[in-house]
Parts: C-alpha cells; sequence; structure tokens
C-alpha cells in the first residue's frame, strides 16, 4: 500500500473520514487546517488520516479510518506509523490521539502503537454531537487523549 498526501484538488474520502467521527462539520473544519493522507492500493484508497498541528512541538492523528471491508490487516496500524514517522521528519516531538471511552479496539491499538493515556476530556461527546453514540454496547461520552513522544 502507498501512503501518500491527498492530491491538490483531489476530493478527501468522505465515507471513510465519517467512520471515524459522525460530524461533518467537524471534520470539514479540520480537513481546511490539517494535512489529509491516503492509503491506496491499486487506485483503490484503503484508509485515510489527518494531521494537525496543534501545539509548537506537537500534532495530532484528528481523524483515521479504514475501508470496511479491509479492517484487522494492520493497515491502520501502518498509518500511524506512517503518521509518526512524518511529524518526527517535520521536527515534531509528540503526536496526540483521542477517541471515545467506547472504542475499545481503537484504544487497544492507539496502545500497541506506544501512545499512553495522559487525559480524559470528560462529557466532551455528550457535549459536541447532537445524537446519542453506542459502541460495544457502551455510550460514548468521553474523550480519551493518547500521546507518544517521537
Ligand atoms: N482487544 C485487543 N486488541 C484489539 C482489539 C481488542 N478488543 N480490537 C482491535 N485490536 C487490535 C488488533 O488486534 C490489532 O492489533 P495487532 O496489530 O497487534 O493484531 C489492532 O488493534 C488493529 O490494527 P489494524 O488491523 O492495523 O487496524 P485497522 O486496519 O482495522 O484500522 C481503525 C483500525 C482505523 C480504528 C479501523 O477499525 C476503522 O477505520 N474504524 C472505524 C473508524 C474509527 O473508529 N476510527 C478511529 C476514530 S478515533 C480517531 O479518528 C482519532
Ligand atoms: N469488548 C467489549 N465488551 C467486553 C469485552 C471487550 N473486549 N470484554 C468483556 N466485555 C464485556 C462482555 O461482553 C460482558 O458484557 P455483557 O454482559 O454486556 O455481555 C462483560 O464485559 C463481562 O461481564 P461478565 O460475564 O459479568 O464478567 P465476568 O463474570 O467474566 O467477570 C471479571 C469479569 C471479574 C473482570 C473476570 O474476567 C475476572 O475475574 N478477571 C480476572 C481478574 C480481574 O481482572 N479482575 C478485575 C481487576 S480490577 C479490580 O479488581 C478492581
Amino acid at each position: 500500500m502507498e501512503i501518500r498526501r491527498l492530491f491538490m484538488n483531489e476530493s478527501p474520502p468522505l465515507h471513510l473520514l465519517l467512520l471515524a467521527d459522525p460530524s461533518r462539520e467537524l471534520v470539514e473544519d479540520y480537513l481546511k487546517k490539517g494535512i489529509c493522507f491516503v492509503g491506496e492500493r491499486n487506485n483503490q484508497i484503503l484508509g485515510v488520516y489527518v494531521l494537525l498541528q496543534v501545539g509548537p512541538e506537537s500534532m495530532e492523528i484528528k481523524n483515521i479510518a479504514v475501508d470496511e471491508n479491509h479492517h484487522g490487516r494492520g493497515i491502520g496500524r501502518q498509518l500511524i506509523g506512517h503518521a509518526i514517522s512524518y511529524a518526527k521528519e517535520q521536527g515534531y516531538k509528540t503526536v496526540e490521539i483521542g477517541t471515545g471511552n467506547s472504542s475499545i479496539g481503537q484504544l487497544a491499538l492507539y496502545q500497541k502503537c506506544g501512545f499512553r493515556i495522559i487525559a480524559v476530556d470528560r462529557d466532551f461527546f455528550t457535549k459536541h454531537y447532537d445524537e446519542e453514540l453506542y459502541e460495544n454496547g457502551i455510550q460514548c461520552q468521553d474523550m480519551v487523549r493518547l500521546s507518544r513522544s517521537i
């Protein structure tokens, strides 16, 4: 799989980005400010992530998503590895990522990639999203923030 920046004038894969974040408004906002990378094989986009500078020495993976037919094959791990290498090359010292309290698989993946929990933003999802979100039978209410030195 080749991981590359989105070309100028190329539309971002919104259907994938919305798998990671149901708020189209928030997705469009960080797409404007951040850098969008796609993972592609045989002209098919299999994954996407958006990286945004959030501090003088820090970038955050604001959105990461893999095509549902290709989950569990290491693509998410590859995209995270790419984000870490890219941020390091650009001279950043940390990469951050946040996910819902109910996102058990995502929390597992991020910790396997070396991220550690640094904070919990209580009620982030109840405040910022109109509809109630559920995953794994758990209501998604709090944002778990993780960080990794690079
Ligand atoms: N317990 C333990 N480990 C788990 C669990 C679990 N319940 N669930 C998943 N994992 C592990 C897997 O075992 C695997 O680890 P391994 O490489 O050691 O075997 C890892 O998590 C999954 O790795 P990948 O196969 O690389 O991940 P995938 O390609 O499926 O992509 C992703 C992961 C991006 C989260 C995908 O499932 C997806 O697109 N989900 C929908 C969108 C989404 O939720 N995005 C993240 C939102 S948060 C944000 O965007 C910042
Ligand atoms: N993803 C989603 N849901 C999960 C997952 C997962 N990876 N793993 C477990 N669950 C859910 C199950 O689906 C189930 O939910 P459900 O009732 O909605 O189906 C629930 O967690 C498990 O419920 P029980 O069957 O009632 O739990 P069990 O009788 O297995 O006891 C316990 C759980 C006590 C943690 C047991 O596994 C155990 O003794 N583990 C070893 C000791 C231990 O770790 N103790 C806790 C340490 S922390 C402490 O002591 C304060």
